[in-house]
């Protein structure tokens, strides 16, 4: 069984936006190297000023990377808005995707986040995950994707 956590926060890294990756850069090269060695893949949203991450893994492994990620001071507000398990990976190749970084993915993100009435917390998982992939795909187009 996999295990599955999403959660949304509040960057608090100062005058990040998407001419500048380097913090961004630096968590992706964290990420990606402790989540190999634990066996957990996953996906990171970012946009302006919101975080939006899933992770994906054994439940042991999930629980103990997303308690380093409660202790970071890079962002706040960490809300967690679902929890599951299931039968397969959504992100089997990606110990940590990035998405949201070119401006059609922002122009997306923002049709879909000021559409009425939406809430993070009523995505299901299959949703969140092609919302997500749907933004890697316009930073594909854009040469933007990292
Ligand atoms: C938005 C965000 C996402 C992160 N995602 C991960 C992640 O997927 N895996 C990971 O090991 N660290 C991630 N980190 C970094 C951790 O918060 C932490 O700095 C790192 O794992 C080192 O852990 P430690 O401080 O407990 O030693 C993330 C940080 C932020 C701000």
């Amino acid at each position: 069984m996999i295990y599955s956590l999403a959660y949304y926060s509040t960057s608090c890294v100062p005058g990040l936006n998407l001419g500048s990756s380097g913090e961004i850069m630096k968590i992706l090269r964290v990420a990606r190297s402790r989540n190999r060695a634990a066996g957990v893949t996953g996906a990171l949203l970012f946009n302006a000023d919101r975080f939006v991450q899933v992770i994906e893994g054994s439940k042991t492994a999930v629980d103990e990377i997303f308690a380093s990620i409660q202790r970071d001071p890079r962002h706040s507000h960490i809300t967690v808005f679902m929890t599951e398990d299931k039968s397969e990976r959504h992100f089997e190749t990606w110990s940590m995707a990035f998405a949201g970084r070119s401006a059609e993915a922002l122009k997306y993100y923002l049709y879909l986040t000021r559409q009425l009435g939406f809430r993070w917390e009523d995505l299901d998982n299959p949703a969140l995950c092609q919302m997500i992939f749907t933004m890697m795909n316009f930073d594909r187009m854009g040469h933007l994707s990292i």
